[in-house]
């Protein structure tokens, strides 16, 4: 046997670290809103963000200059202390495994946050072993500073070898809340020839048969299809979430609502944004749309059971179509509960 026994993931893995939580995670998280904690104008501007994201990410490694590292994790701890985050959840994106400043991460910000931590995002995943590093060195120090509330672990898949091991990735630990698309380092590492982050690619595309000179239709493909999918059925099996990454084109809004809206429909909680204008987007595409709600309801009203067959509009509707009329209905009311504006345009 190569993986863990079930009964492991059910132990302490410090004497004194609070108990693993088994409960999937229900909150809301459509954006995961990157800012960089050591500049003094971002940290002043938290306060007022908090209300609009549901998740605040302090950003520790790529795009935080190399002599700024130790400036940030001090303004990641500054901003957990000196905001009140109410339903907004605060995560830190630490420096990665094999860099300089992972360990000292770690040790400065766990014990300083505490339980105002809620997820440690941990970036350039290889496989399950990473995973249980943290697992242990986490349990470590949560027993050692008396943390009462587990610190949940979310993955960046960005390198050819975690793209192999994700199933085993997000099911590594009970801490495993979730994994996001890193195309940025993804792209590196498989060497893909772009220069981007996320988002498609105009060469990569198929053409139509062609006849004599006639001009031959030309589709753009979507050069993350297979890595999305490969990743929400993992997180999926796993019992954990699917996100989207970065979309670096910031001018682009389009191309991002795209991109972002073919995560969400293909079973992603949501995204990352990385300037405030992204935060809209992600709102908008991973809030349910009120029409998908309405026909939503009317197939959970079909059908009160769940079971059997029932006609709508031609559309034949089952045990299937209606657990997914549930997964967005449930979101929904999720969404609503945070926001009267949407709760209004759903009729709740
Ligand atoms: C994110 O970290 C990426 O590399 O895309
Ligand atoms: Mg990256």
């Amino acid at each position: 046997m190569t993986a863990k026994s079930p009964k492991a993931f059910y132990t302490r893995l410090a004497a004194g670290a609070p108990a693993p939580e088994m409960e999937r995670s229900s909150r809301l998280e459509r954006m995961i809103h990157f800012v960089p904690p050591h500049l003094d104008k971002v940290r002043a501007k938290v306060a007022d963000t908090l209300g609009q994201v549901d998740v605040l990410l302090a950003n520790l490694e790529d795009a935080i200059p190399f002599d700024q590292k130790a400036a940030a994790r001090a303004g990641a701890i500054a901003i957990g202390r000196d905001n009140a985050f109410g339903e907004t959840a605060y995560w830190v994106r630490v420096n990665a495994l094999n860099s300089p400043w992972h360990l000292d991460d770690l040790l400065e910000i766990v014990p300083a946050l505490r339980e105002r931590l809620d997820v440690l995002m941990a970036p350039k995943i290889e496989g399950p072993w990473d995973i249980h590093y943290l697992d242990q060195l986490l349990a470590c120090l949560e027993s050692k500073h008396a943390i009462k509330k587990p610190i949940q672990l979310h993955a960046i898949l960005e390198t050819a070898q975690g793209v192999a091991l994700v199933e085993e990735i997000a099911a590594a630990s009970p801490r495993m809340q979730g994994i996001s698309l890193g195309p940025a380092d993804l792209a590196a590492s498989r060497g893909m020839k772009t220069t981007r982050v996320g988002g498609g690619h105009p060469d990569y595309a198929v053409l139509a048969d062609g006849e004599g000179e006639a001009p031959r239709a030309r589709v753009q493909q979507d050069l993350w299809h297979y890595t999305l999918a490969k990743m929400v059925d993992a997180c999926m099996a796993a019992g954990i979430k699917a996100f989207y990454g970065p979309f670096g084109d910031i001018a682009d809004s389009a191309a991002c609502e795209q991109q972002f809206k073919n995560a969400y429909l293909m079973g992603c909680a949501g995204a990352w944004s990385l300037h405030p204008s992204q935060i809209e987007i992600a709102k908008r595409v991973f809030s349910p749309d009120p029409a998908e709600v309405a026909m939503a309801l009317r197939i959970l009203a079909a059908m009160p059971d769940g079971g059997g067959v029932a006609m709508l509009d031609g559309k034949m509707q089952d045990d299937a179509t209606w657990k997914q009329a549930k997964g967005i209905v449930d979101l929904a009311r999720k969404v609503a509960a945070k926001d009267l504006a949407m709760a209004a345009r759903y009729g709740f």
